[in-house]
């Protein structure tokens, strides 16, 4: 107890994001040095969280930026990152995103159909410019993760199915305004089932021999993010096995010489270092259970409402015995519930709850149901040289 300093809150409205920085200094190290010595290039998932003062650590940290959308391009380049080193994906690119890829010559587009591949010839083209494209593959693997963060089966919406290749083969001649330079994969988020990854090195390979023995040389090959977090132990594990990831790849991935291997990590870097603090408005005795009532709600955290994702929770402000209890918002959903069953020290009004690893995905997905305020963010040390 006590990691958390809870003296120096007693001014600080709740709930809040709280950012323990050194550990996330000790991550971004951690990663990139795993990544340096193999020669492996990062590209941290801007949307894992994409406050200002965490991503200029992050990029001043050496990372390039994974995008989804114009916005976060625009905010990462504002915050530091090299646009040499900015991916663009996503399914559903508008023109004036695009537009934005553009104008600032990033890395690369990750191309996810056709269609999309003509769009962006024809927007380059009335830019005179050259746009560098990967094809987003769907490799159809099964990420053994929640349905709704598996994106890599081939019923999922994401990437070109390797029966569209000849056709992508066919328009590439035609589409002049193109640079097609890397394959991209990505299967899912939160993979904790390391053969998985191992899996997707398999048909990374066969994909890349595919196109080399059509005269494709794709200078990156670039296998996203997805590394899952110990969400159950987070003291235990705040770091996540960097070297052991890495090395899956090292071992089951044959690059051609020349070729780089890419990675896209978002909730590994950021979600242990971040916790959500609240407060108990009230503990309320029901018939068979106890209520302790926090003022955050879904709104601030959606991932258990959600996903039924865990957050392990914590009363930080008491040393009493354990006591069970129900962890529930204040809005008006049933699904407002953090969890259930939960054994918390035993606990009265004012006391602070923490819900831990929430850095991945919680500021970030944050809404004003109910017309909430949005959870400020506080940090473990002054941050004011990395906000923008
Ligand atoms: N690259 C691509 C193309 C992605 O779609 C994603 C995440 C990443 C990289 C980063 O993956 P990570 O390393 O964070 O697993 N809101 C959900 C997670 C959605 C992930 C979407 N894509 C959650 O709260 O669990």
């Amino acid at each position: 107890m006590n990691k958390f300093n809870t003296e120096k809150w007693t001014n600080i409205q709740t709930p809040f994001y709280y950012y323990d920085v050194d550990l996330l200094k000790q991550t971004l190290e951690t990663a990139k040095n795993e990544a340096d010595k193999r020669g492996y290039i990062l590209h941290y998932a801007t949307k894992a969280n994409a406050n200002p003062a965490l991503l200029k650590l992050i990029f001043s940290a050496g990372f390039g930026a994974d995008c989804v959308s114009g916005n976060e391009i625009l905010r990462s380049v504002k915050c530091g990152a090299d646009p040499k080193l900015i991916t663009f994906a996503g399914v559903g690119k508008t023109d004036r995103e695009i537009g934005i890829g553009l104008d600032n010559s990033i890395f690369c587009f990750n191309c996810e159909s056709i269609p999309e591949m003509e769009n962006i010839d024809v927007l380059a083209k009335a830019k005179h410019k050259i746009a560098s494209i990967a094809i987003r593959i769907n490799p159809d693997v099964d990420a053994k993760t929640h349905e709704y963060i598996s994106t890599g089966k081939s019923e999922n919406k994401f990437g070109i199915s390797a029966w569209d290749f000849e056709k992508v083969i066919e328009k590439l001649e035609i589409l002049s305004n193109l640079n097609f330079t890397g394959l991209h994969f990505h299967v899912g988020s939160q993979i904790t089932d390391m053969s998985v990854f191992a899996e997707v090195c398999l048909r990374v390979n066969s994909f890349n021999q595919w196109f080399k023995e059509r005269g494709f040389l794709l200078e990156h090959i670039n296998v996203g993010g997805g590394l899952g977090i110990d969400y159950q132990n987070p003291d235990k594990n705040p770091i996540p096995d960097f070297a052991s990831y890495f090395s899956i790849f090292e071992q089951n991935i044959k690059l051609y010489p020349g070729q780089k291997l890419h990675f896209e990590p978002g909730r590994s870097i950021v979600a242990q270092c971040g916790s959500l603090i609240s407060k108990v408005l009230y503990v309320k005795e029901g018939k068979s259970k106890n209520f302790a009532i926090i003022d955050a709600g879904m709104s601030d955290l959606i991932r258990p409402a959600l996903y039924k994702a865990h957050h392990h929770i914590e009363n930080i402000s008491s040393n009493k015995p354990y006591l069970v209890y129900d962890v529930v918002g204040p809005i008006c959903e049933s699904s407002d519930c953090f969890d259930k069953d939960v054994k918390l020290r035993e606990t009265q009004r004012g006391d602070f709850i923490a819900l831990r690893s929430a850095g991945a995905y919680g500021e970030v997905m944050a809404s004003q149901y109910n017309l909430r305020a949005i959870p400020q963010p506080v940090y473990s040390e002054n941050l004011q040289e990395f906000v923008p």
